[in-house]
């Protein structure tokens, strides 16, 4: 089990991997946070006194830090994590791993030759609802795979009701936000890990609402893949009634997976089978920092979700076929 463990960021998914982070037996973290009151404030409720917020105080208390989990706002990632690796320091990047690709194959050199780990923070993977859809799919029940339809969304300022959605780091360009960078982040890996590498891309992003944000709030794109599956998707900031759901046609059938009311509709000519599967909202981050500890307790290089996923992911979304048409 690691010893020490630096969270950067202590906002809700900092906290969150924190908690977990506790829960599984870490014996010291660390926080840090620019948000001294914040930081102090979560520190007391996880009973610890390690709370920082400057990098020398850090580093001139712990020589002996196990590794970090990136938390701040997406435009941060990168800076952060190059800091960190150039001090050897083990790295779990949320998604997406930066915002923009300057800087990114240097921070990918870095990691090899420190001979680190490195994970990005691709959640959906360990989520239930996607874990089962993939063993079906393995199963090849609906025969070859035509096309998929994938559609999403949540009203944004419904994100965190308890605070101004305007000031939040998805409502804002430079911290990284927007419906591409902070939703399809997670859409681009799954559809990859389903359906395989992406060949081609095309799409809009657009702001439709009179939302008070500077980055679009919507997001339509339509894929191929290396195994000749068109893919659909659109996610947005809009829906008043959260949306995540899939649809995929294929020889025999379709299957339908709602992901907010965990279920996986399997239909054929004479044959419709619903599954439903047990969801914990927790279980996903639980399972994915188990994940890292034992990447970083094995001190693999090479697995599932290094850090090439975060980068190839990134040049999805910044690829310039996907066009801004927002009309503000
Ligand atoms: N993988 C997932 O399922 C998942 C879920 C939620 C968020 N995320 C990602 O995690 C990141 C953070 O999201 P969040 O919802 O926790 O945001 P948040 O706004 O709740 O938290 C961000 C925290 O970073 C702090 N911060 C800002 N600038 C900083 C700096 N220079 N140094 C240190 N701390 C700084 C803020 O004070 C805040 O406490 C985003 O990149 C997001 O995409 C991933």
């Amino acid at each position: 089990m690691l010893k020490k463990l630096l969270i950067i960021g202590c906002g809700s998914i900092g906290q969150r991997h924190a908690r977990n982070a506790k829960k599984l037996g870490v014996e010291n973290i660390l926080l840090f946070d620019i948000d001294l009151k914040r930081v102090e404030q979560f520190a007391n409720e996880i009973n610890t006194d390690r709370f920082y917020n400057s990098f020398e105080d850090i580093f001139s208390e712990n020589s002996d830090i196990d590794a970090a989990m990136i938390c701040t706002p997406s435009s941060l990632h990168l800076e952060n994590s190059t800091y960190l690796a150039n001090k050897g320091i083990n790295l779990f990047i949320e998604k997406p791993l930066a915002t923009d690709l300057k800087g990114v194959e240097e921070l990918v050199e870095t990691v090899k030759t420190k001979k680190l780990t490195a994970m990005i923070g691709q959640s959906y993977r360990f989520h239930e609802g996607f874990l089962k859809l993939k063993e079906i799919l393995n199963d090849n029940v609906i025969g070859k795979i035509f096309h998929v339809n994938y559609y999403g969304g949540q009203y944004l300022p419904d994100w965190h009701p308890t605070r101004d959605y305007r000031t939040e780091y998805s409502a804002k360009k430079n911290l990284g936000g927007g419906v591409l960078l902070t939703t399809m982040s997670h859409t681009i890996d799954i559809v990859q890990w389903l359906f395989g590498d992406i060949t081609t891309i095309n799409g809009w992003k657009d702001t439709l609402s009179d939302l008070e944000i500077d980055v679009e709030d919507s997001v339509f794109l339509l894929l191929k893949t290396n195994r000749n599956i068109i893919i659909n998707t659109s996610f947005d900031f809009l829906q008043q009634c959260p949306q995540h759901s899939m649809i995929i046609t294929g020889e025999k059938g379709h299957i339908k997976a709602d992901f907010n009311k965990h279920y996986i509709e399997i239909c054929k000519k004479n044959d419709n089978l619903i599954i439903e599967y047990e969801f914990d909202d927790n279980y996903r981050y639980l399972k994915e920092l188990m994940y890292f500890f034992k990447m970083v307790e094995t001190n693999s290089q090479n697995h599932d979700l290094g850090i090439t996923i975060g980068k190839n992911v990134l040049e999805i979304l910044l690829d310039p076929t996907i066009i801004n048409i927002c009309n503000k």
